[in-house]
């Protein structure tokens, strides 16, 4: 027997606002036809004046308490990964934490930029399985539309703005690779890679928030090897294959990313949950956003095994398989 994190629920919540790949071209020298065919991206959400990540976050974790059918009071964990925190501090799982009303218990934030949901699942699975913590929330919560250079049409088309949370319980499981919760996790960094995707400013450096800055061209370039590598690890630790998989859930920062390595791993298209059209990139919120979207769909059910995945600044990368 042994300890797993099962998840119990999740949800999702994007600001109301939607902006079009036509209305940017009003803005930025580009187009709806050079958007969709370099990224797949048609259209992302953005935040309204005054709404904040913690906002966004509160609404994604309640919803994810309502699937789940949970009480907030019975979450003793929440680890919220972000880049676009509402301060530089306190973190802003706190003010998630304190919006529930939930007033014991730790809650953290996470930076890994576009792996933090990755990174949250794998740090909030390691506190279940010791037996510190019982339940917890996870969530991945951005306002991007916040630090992106709107005069810059390499970045500012890519980005967007939303949340998504899954609630995680520490249950017994046979210890098997059919057992129900998180399977493996597998996490890298390399900093030698941080200055291809970073912000320009920060508090200790600036003391500005600053804009984003990419260069595309080179972070395509590693994405497919370092997503492909994480996951063919989660494979290694599991003896399970490409074949078993019901669902590959990935990071959504461009189809072409996401098609290609689904490609190299033989993964078949239809297993591939894409939101990328509909979301951008909402760097950590992307992959519980694109959760939420399949298990409200009926996709994603009770039983699956579902495949996870990212890669961003740092740069950071990682993989997790779990059975849902
Ligand atoms: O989630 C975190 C990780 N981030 C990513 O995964 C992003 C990874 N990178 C990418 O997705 C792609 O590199 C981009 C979508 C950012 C860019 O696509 P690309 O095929 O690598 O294009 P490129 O940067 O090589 O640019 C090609 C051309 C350039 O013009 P020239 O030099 O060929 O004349 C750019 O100036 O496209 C131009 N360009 C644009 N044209 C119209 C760049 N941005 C735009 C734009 N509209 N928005």
């Amino acid at each position: 027997m042994t300890v797993r994190s099962v998840v119990l629920g999740c949800g999702s919540y994007l600001p109301q606002r939607i902006l079009t790949n036509a209305e940017l071209a009003t803005r930025v020298d580009t187009s709806d036809e050079w958007i969709v065919q370099r990224t797949g991206i048609r259209q992302r959400h953005i935040a309204a004046e005054g709404e904040c990540t913690s906002h966004l976050a509160i609404n994604a974790a309640r919803a994810a308490l309502a699937d789940a059918a949970v009480d907030a009071q019975s979450i003793d964990l929440i680890v919220l990964a972000t880049s676009t925190p509402d301060n530089t501090f306190p973190a802003t799982a706190v003010a998630v934490q304190n919006g529930l009303e939930i007033h014991h218990g730790a809650a953290f934030d996470l930076q890994a930029v576009c792996s933090g949901f990755i990174f949250a699942l794998a740090t909030a699975d390691n506190f279940l399985r010791t037996g510190a913590y019982k339940r917890a929330l996870v969530i991945g919560a951005e306002t991007f539309s916040r630090i992106l250079d709107w005069n810059d049409r390499g970045t500012c088309v890519l980005f967007g703005d939303g949340a998504g949370a899954i609630v995680l319980e520490a249950q017994t499981q046979p210890g098997k690779s059919s057992d129900r919760g998180v399977l493996t996790t597998h996490l890298r960094s390399d900093g030698r890679h941080k200055s291809k995707l970073y912000v320009d400013g920060g508090p200790s450096s600036t003391q500005t928030v600053g804009h984003l800055r990419m260069e595309g061209r080179e972070v395509f370039k590693h994405a497919v090897g370092m997503i492909t590598d994480v996951i063919v690890d989660a494979f290694n630790a599991t003896g399970l294959t490409a074949d078993d998989l019901d669902w590959f859930v990935p990071h959504q920062a461009n189809k072409r990313i996401i098609d290609a390595s689904a490609h190299k791993l033989h993964i078949v298209p239809q297993k591939v949950v894409l939101t990328v059209d509909q979301h951008g990139n909402t760097s950590a919120a992307s992959i519980p956003l694109a959760l939420s979207v399949a298990v409200k769909d009926g996709r994603i059910k009770k039983g699956d095994l579902v495949l996870l995945e990212a890669m961003g600044g740092g740069f950071t990368w990682g993989s997790a398989l779990l059975r849902w």
